[in-house]
C-alpha cells in the first residue's frame, strides 16, 4: 500500500543499530503494522526529550518491499533539541512508537530530468527517490554535498550503485558544491529534489528564482531545525494572552507557547507550511528564520515568523562581536 498522510501510530521493535559515518546512527526498525515507504516519506518517532515526549520526523533511508522494516539514519546535533541523543542511544529490544511512512515529499515519475541535491545528513532523504530513478532508467544527476567524506552517510555505497550518476562534493577536499553552477546547469523540464541544510536551500531556492525557473519544479525536504544562527534562549511575550515565556535552547517557540497554554494552530512543525504564523509585533534582536515558508522578502520584512522552527537571537552585530552580553532576544507577537 502506498504512504500517505494518515497517521497510524504502532509501538516498534529496534532491531538493528549501527554508527555508519561520524556521529550517524543507523536504526533498523520492525513494524507491527508494515506500509512500504515511497521515495520521499518520512516517518515521526515519539521520542523523549530535555523531560518531555516529543514527535520528530526522520526520513526513510530503505523499507522492505513488505513494509515490515525500516530504515532511518540520524546525525547527533549537538545543539538539538534532545531527539537525536534519545535516537543514538537506542539498543536492539528496545521498542519505540512511530508512526507507518507518512508522504510530504513524493517523487513525480515522468519528468525529462532530475537533479536530486543531498547536503549532509539531507541524504537520507534523496535515497530512496535516487534508488528509483535509477530503476526507472530515468535521466538524473544525484548531488551530494558534505563538509567532510567521514561524516558522509551511504557514500562508498551510493557511488557504487548510481556511479557516474553521483557527482560528490567535500568541502576539505577544496571540491565545495557551486549552487550558481549548478543551476546554470537546469533547464526548464527539470526537477530538482533536495534536502540539507537551511543555507544550501536557501542558496538554490534564490538561484532559482533569478533564473526564473519553474517554481513548482523545485521541491525540498527540510529538516527544520538547521539555521543561520546556533540557537540560544530567548524570551517570547504574547500581550494578547498575558504571556511571557522563555524558549530554551532546546525548544521551539511553538513547543514553548504550547506548553504555556497557548492555543496554537500547526500542521508540519518543520517551516514548511506556514500554519503556525504568528505576527512580530516587537522586536528586540534578530528573528533566525529557518522555515522554507516566506520568501526571502517576507522573511527580510520581519513582520511574521513561523514559530515551529524560527527563532530570535541577540542582534546580529552582537553576534557578530561576539559578545558576551546576557540579555536574552525578545519578540514580542499575535497568535493568530
Ligand atoms: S507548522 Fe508548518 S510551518 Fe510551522
Amino acid at each position: 500500500m502506498a504512504a500517505s498522510n494518515i497517521e497510524v501510530w504502532q509501538l516498534g521493535a529496534v532491531v538493528e543499530t549501527c554508527t555508519i559515518a561520524t556521529g550517524i546512527q543507523r536504526v533498523v526498525l520492525e513494524s507491527t503494522i508494515p506500509r512500504k515507504a515511497e521515495p520521499g516519506s518520512h516517518i515521526d518517532v515519539m521520542v523523549s526529550a530535555n523531560g518531555h515526549e516529543d514527535r520528530r520526523s526522520y526520513s526513510v533511508v530503505e523499507s522492505s518491499e513488505d513494509g515490515k522494516r525500516l530504515v532511518i539514519s540520524v546525525l547527533k546535533a549537538p545543539l538539538s533539541r534532545g531527539g537525536s541523543e534519545f535516537i543514538h542511544a537506542l539498543k536492539p529490544g528496545d521498542h519505540l512508537k512511530f508512526t507507518q511512512p507518512l508522504q510530504n515529499f513524493p517523487l513525480r515519475v515522468g519528468a525529462e530530468r532530475y537533479i536530486l541535491l543531498a547536503g549532509g545528513i539531507g541524504i537520507t532523504a534523496m535515497i530512496n527517490m535516487a534508488r528509483v530513478l535509477k530503476n526507472l532508467n530515468a535521466a538524473y544527476t544525484f548531488v551530494y554535498a558534505g563538509r567532510t567524506r567521514s561524516a558522509m552517510a551511504y557514500l562508498e555505497e551510493l557511488q557504487k550503485t548510481h556511479g557516474e550518476n553521483l557527482v560528490v562534493h567535500v568541502d576539505d577536499e577544496g571540491s565545495s558544491l557551486n549552487v550558481d553552477a549548478l543551476i546554470a546547469g537546469v533547464n526548464m523540464d527539470t526537477e530538482l529534489y533536495m534536502c540539507g541544510p537551511i543555507r544550501l536551500m536557501d542558496a538554490v531556492r534564490r538561484t532559482w528564482t533569478d533564473r526564473e525557473l519553474n517554481f513548482p519544479n523545485l521541491r525540498y525536504e527540510t529538516f527544520g531545525n538547521s539555521g543561520w544562527f546556533d540557537p540560544e534562549e530567548f524570551i517570547v511575550k504574547v500581550p494578547a494572552l498575558g504571556l511571557e515565556v522563555a524558549v530554551g535552547q532546546g525548544r521551539s517557540m511553538l513547543e514553548a507557547l504550547e506548553d504555556a497554554g497557548a492555543d496554537m494552530m500547526f500542521d508540519c512543525r518543520k517551516g514548511e507550511c506556514g500554519l503556525c504564523e504568528v505576527r512580530i509585533l516587537k522586536l528586540e534582536g534578530t528573528i533566525d528564520h529557518r522555515d522554507v515558508f516566506y520568501s526571502v522578502r517576507q522573511q527580510n520584512a520581519t513582520e511574521k515568523m513561523a514559530c515551529c522552527v524560527s527563532r530570535a537571537v541577540k542582534s546580529e552585530a552582537v553576534l557578530e562581536a561576539k559578545s558576551s552580553s546576557t540579555s536574552p532576544a525578545v519578540v514580542t507577537i499575535e497568535v493568530s
